[in-house]
């Protein structure tokens, strides 16, 4: 079957209505296109686990804040369904801003929760309330039964499950490992921003992430002290500037002294002007 592209919120929400009279599980994985190796491990996840795959390709106006990189966010459509295509997606929605945020929009979800409020919260006050805004909709205009999220973005995905939970929405949300380039540099499409020098430099923060969790492996508890040992390793690479480098449970994202399992031990870092986040789960099952 040939991969179908709609447009309108209309037109997606009819296709997905009929693949549920069918009898059909439908899984959607959001995406901002500009897609790389990473989108696909979810796109294969959600192949594994549905009978109908749908991926949005939509760079959401109402996540980022003046004078973030939206204007700029990379645009490569074409090149998207090539990839969507091979890897067997069955519907790929791409819809204009204005047919998502129509003249007289003014509903928006908005999670006022420990989730939204700390880390990326902290430094991009709107963004959690675009993503919630945004991921609703699809949810709706796609009929999702489950949603696949990176663990790249492992906060957001602590968002979408609290305010999933709250809304009592009828879709299981699955998180997606981390995948990562041989370097170590954890995949992105802000990683496009990058020269080769500064994507050498960037390795640094997995390698800071992989001495922390050496030290977890090897019986570390202290919150403090494996925070330490992450930042110790990313004063090494002089063009990082770090912006924060925290430790909270998972997915409840509470500051804790000791670890308690899952945690996430969380960064982000400048590298150059190009801003990256990266993680890792500390024990138990995330
Ligand atoms: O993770 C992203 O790419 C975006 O935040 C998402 C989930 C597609 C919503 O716009």
């Amino acid at each position: 079957m040939k991969m179908k592209v709609f447009t309108t919120p209309d037109a997606m929400q009819a296709w997905a209505a009929e693949q549920k009279k069918a009898g059909r599980t439908i899984g959607l994985c959001p995406t901002m296109g500009a897609l790389h190796e990473g989108h696909m491990t979810l796109m294969r996840a959600a192949r594994k686990a549905c009978d109908v795959v749908i991926a949005s390709v939509f760079v959401n106006p109402t996540q980022f804040a003046p004078g973030e990189d939206y204007e700029k966010y990379p645009r490569q459509f074409e090149q998207d369904c090539e990839k969507l295509e091979k890897e067997g997606v069955d519907a790929v929605f791409h819809p204009e801003p204005a047919a998502m945020y129509p003249k007289g929009f003014g509903t928006y979800v908005t999670p006022d929760c420990n989730e939204t409020k700390v880390l990326e919260g902290a430094r991009r006050p709107i963004h959690f309330r675009g993503v919630a805004t945004v991921v609703t909709k699809l949810m709706n205009i796609t009929r999702a039964d489950r949603a696949f999220f990176g663990q790249k973005d492992a906060q957001q995905v602590a968002v979408v499950r609290r305010f999933t939970a709250d809304l009592n929405l009828p879709v299981e949300i699955t998180m997606v490992p981390i995948c990562r380039e041989e370097s170590g540099l954890a995949r992105s499409s802000r990683n496009a921003y990058m020269k080769a020098e500064e994507k050498q430099a960037a390795t640094v923060l997995s390698r800071s992430l992989r001495r922390a969790k050496a030290a977890f492996d090897a019986g570390e508890r202290s919150a403090k002290k494996l925070v330490e040992i992450a930042q110790e390793e990313l004063r090494k690479e002089p063009m990082a500037r770090v912006d924060y480098v925290a430790l909270r449970t998972f997915p409840a994202l509470q500051e804790a002294d000791e670890v308690l399992e899952p945690s996430l031990l969380a960064l982000a870092v400048y590298i150059g002007k190009t801003r990256l986040i990266d993680n890792v789960i500390l024990g138990g099952k995330a």
